[in-house]
């Protein structure tokens, strides 16, 4: 499934050997505090895009450049530490470790999530290692990890939780729940949360599966993988409709939960409602409307939510003043968090927020006068949002990785004098 994609990925005892070499560095040479991103690149010659890609493993990478990261921090790169991501997959769904590494991000080449590489003691990292320790070995587990800088968002988890694990209205039935917003708002990462969260784990004690489906989904081969990671090797379905009538069969007596990330057209969710009522569908979608589903609707983050997204990006405390400034900010990017994460990884960036504020506001400015959004059926704070969203593309274009450009283009804020060239990827 994955003969297009070249390149290495590295295994957990690559990725581990290449963090714990990192964090030692970083308490050597930089008291505990984290290296930037642009140190990170100086050091190791290679492009920040380059060392997220291989530090995040959502996409293959140049053997040469893993050889030139592991370098940069005095390590030998060995066979153990790197593979293809097709046999790592592999590897991974046999042993169960499938949390470590998306696989869907191998799978589907759409990364929405990072690994939590860098911890700051936030509860992300407690809570995924609670989530593994309550599984079972060899139970499938194809949620992708939560972003270092995650932020609770107790109000939508516990809604969205309640949704999955209360009785089901109609006995008998599955029940598919839909997370449904704007894009850039949250949906996967609120769907990455749940599925990670203990209760949920031990309802649905037979694993997770995960697909994200993307504008153009090759349906057969998600659930294809499905089939795989429910252990049966030797079907092979031909249609997406056998392929959906076998997974029935196989889910019939499971309690499993199947999230369809990022679905584009309420069809395309169809073949994957699967299972008894034991199981559960998680739906996240750009969509108002998915048929037969319970929908929550996801809203921005809270100013105090917005504020910590921003903290937990950055390695050292705001100060009053700056805290002002984020929150400024903050509002001013209507607390839409893609939009929150590509203004902290500015300021991470080294730069200052009155420069970033003064940069975004001219931008902003110049969209209007280009009219880019004028027409007629786009409601005034929806405009706003679009602006904001394309200034933040605008100040961040030369650090997006290639899965953002994509979210962009998505969200159709990239303008008409930007083209997504694989050389900016
Ligand atoms: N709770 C959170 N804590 C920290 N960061 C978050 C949180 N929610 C979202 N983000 C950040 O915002 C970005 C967008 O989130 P996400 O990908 O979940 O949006 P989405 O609604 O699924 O968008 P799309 O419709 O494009 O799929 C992510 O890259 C993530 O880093
Ligand atoms: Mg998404």
């Amino acid at each position: 499934m994955n003969q297009r994609q070249r390149g290495v990925v590295l295994t957990d005892l690559g990725w581990e050997r290449l963090e714990s070499a990192i964090a030692a560095a970083q308490e050597t040479e930089k008291y505990g505090k984290r290296f930037t991103q642009a140190e990170l690149e100086e050091r190791a010659g290679i492009s920040r895009k380059t060392i997220k890609k291989i530090r995040q493993r959502t996409a293959p990478v140049d053997e040469t450049s893993v050889h030139a990261l592991f370098t940069a921090f005095r390590l030998e790169l060995e066979t153990a530490d790197y593979g293809l991501p097709n046999s790592i997959a592999i590897e991974q769904q046999e042993t169960g470790n499938g949390d470590r590494e998306s696989q869907h991000h191998l799978q589907a080449e759409q990364a929405t999530s990072l690994h939590p590489v860098e911890t700051n003691g936030g509860s992300d990292r407690h809570e995924t290692l609670a989530s593994q320790s309550t599984r079972p070995r060899g139970v499938p587990f194809q949620v992708p990890p939560l972003p270092y800088y995650f932020v609770e968002r107790p109000e939508h988890q516990n809604a969205v939780k309640q949704i999955l694990l209360d009785t089901p209205k109609h006995p008998g039935t599955l029940v598919v729940s839909a997370i449904c917003g704007l894009g850039g708002i949250g949906k996967s990462v609120l769907a990455v949360k749940i599925a990670h969260d203990p209760e949920v784990l031990s309802r649905f004690c037979d694993g997770v599966l995960w697909a994200t489906l993307g504008q153009q989904p090759d349906i057969l081969a998600f659930l294809s993988s499905w089939i795989q990671a429910l252990g049966d090797h030797s079907y092979k379905p031909i249609t997406p409709t056998a392929a959906s009538a076998h997974l029935r069969t196989l889910l019939a007596d499971k309690h499993m939960l199947l999230v369809v990330d990022d679905v584009w057209h309420p069809e395309h969710a169809d073949l994957f409602r699967v299972g008894s009522s034991d199981c559960c569908v998680l739906i996240t979608t750009r969509e108002a409307r998915i048929p037969q589903a319970e929908g929550y609707s996801l809203d921005v983050m809270s100013p105090d939510q917005a504020l910590e997204l921003i903290t937990n990006m950055l390695s050292t405390p705001l100060s009053e003043a700056e805290q002002a400034q984020a929150r400024k900010f903050a509002k001013r990017v209507g607390y839409l968090p893609l939009a929150l994460e590509l203004t902290a990884s500015q300021i991470a960036d080294g730069v200052i927020w009155t420069e970033l504020l003064e940069d975004f506001q001219a931008e902003v400015a110049h969209l209007e006068t280009l009219d880019l959004y004028s027409a007629d059926d786009i409601i005034e704070d929806a405009q706003r949002r679009k602006y904001s969203l394309t200034a933040c593309f605008r100040l961040s274009l030369k650090q997006l990785s290639p899965e953002q450009l994509q979210q962009f283009a998505w969200l159709g804020v990239v303008p008409e004098d930007v083209t997504l060239t694989q050389e900016m990827a």
